[in-house]
């Protein structure tokens, strides 16, 4: 398996330029939102979606990458960070990417509103420069990932998800921003015939992507943010749905009390996972991931060899392969 710094290795110029301008476009006026901001650059992600970005556009026109896909990169960069501010608040969780989440340490009030700042820059950040196709792209992954985040909600009070809906909520919360990473990619070297075609791949991959984060859940590993915490916050995600489906109607009743009326009690969360494990329900969510990544591999086969190729390959591995 390649290692991150071996996949960025042939857009290593362009991530390093990235960086500075991600951390520009944060400014204000405000010297608290500054300090906020500021602990956010010092703390950054796996940066895997402006790589997706760079890695789609230096694929497909090499000739045409300009500034305007550096402003794509950011944008969704930025669009993701406000994500997972207001995630946290949601989810009331108090670790991200190996130290406290902004909630943790400066409240939600204070989390909403800078959410809410990051996502009002990564737009104006568009707009101001004219990139309205690249702002559309943007506008209707923000609209799908609210959609998400809610249909999870909603399927958490009642408990009644089907495999289905569950892809509905991973396509829209996290799916969509993966693929409007591929599509802005495209757009931003205006290869406009591999603007579809690269949507529906990074799809494909956001769909693995959000799986892959979910059985981490089911871990111990040290991932940076709290395992765990998806039963007590009632969220059913795949191996627990495909446990549900595979119990009979005892275990069916408990595990659905267990969640609904036990999702804060430690041993019992444990006891859940034990059965989700013991009904096979991480291999079945290990083996929808691989036949997704699979079916995105494909769209690659018509391009021609290059090292972007080979990296956005890589960063597909990646993508379900990673320990973080
Ligand atoms: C976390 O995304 C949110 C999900 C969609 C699961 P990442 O795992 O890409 O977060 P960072 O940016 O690397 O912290
Ligand atoms: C993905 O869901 C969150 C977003 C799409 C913002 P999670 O709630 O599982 O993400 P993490 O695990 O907190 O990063
Ligand atoms: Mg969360
Ligand atoms: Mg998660």
């Amino acid at each position: 398996m390649k290692k991150v710094e071996q996949i960025k290795q042939p857009i290593a110029l362009e991530m390093e330029l990235f960086e500075k301008k991600f951390s520009l476009s944060m400014k204000s006026r405000v010297p608290l939102l500054n300090r906020i901001t500021h602990y956010i650059v010092n703390r950054k992600g796996k940066q895997m979606r402006p790589m997706f970005v760079f890695l789609v556009a230096k694929m497909l026109g090499k000739e045409h990458f300009n500034d305007r896909t550096y402003r794509g990169a950011a944008v969704i960069e930025l669009i993701h960070t406000a994500t997972l501010v207001h995630d946290d608040v949601v989810d009331e969780s108090y670790r991200r990417r190996g130290f406290f989440s902004l909630n943790a340490l400066w409240k939600n009030k204070i989390a909403v509103l800078v959410g809410d700042f990051l996502l009002s820059k990564g737009l104006l950040l568009s707009i101001d420069n004219e990139d309205f196709d690249l702002l559309k792209i943007i506008s209707v992954a923000v609209r799908e990932m609210s959609e998400g985040e809610l249909l999870q909600i909603e399927k958490a009070r009642k408990l009644d998800i089907t495999e289905a809906v569950y892809f509905e909520i991973i396509r829209q919360k996290t799916a969509t921003l993966i693929a409007a990473c591929c599509a802005m990619g495209a757009c931003a070297v205006h290869a406009n015939e591999d603007i579809e075609p690269m949507r529906k791949f990074g799809e494909l991959i956001g769909l693995a992507f959000q799986i892959k984060d979910d059985l981490f859940d089911y871990g111990s590993q040290k991932i940076g943010k709290p395992t765990g915490i998806d039963i007590k916050e009632q969220k059913m995600t795949l191996p627990l749905i495909y446990a549900l489906n595979h119990a009979d109607r005892k275990e069916r009743a408990w595990l659905i009390n267990s969640v609904k009326n036990h999702n804060r009690d430690k041993t019992r969360v444990n006891e859940v996972i034990a059965f989700v494990k013991e009904k096979g329900g991480l291999e079945y969510a290990i083996g929808k991931m691989i036949a997704l990544k699979q079916e995105a591999l494909v769209y690659l086969d018509k391009y021609p060899d290059s090292p972007y190729k080979e990296s956005l390959i890589a960063m597909v591995n990646y993508v379900i392969d990673r320990k973080r």
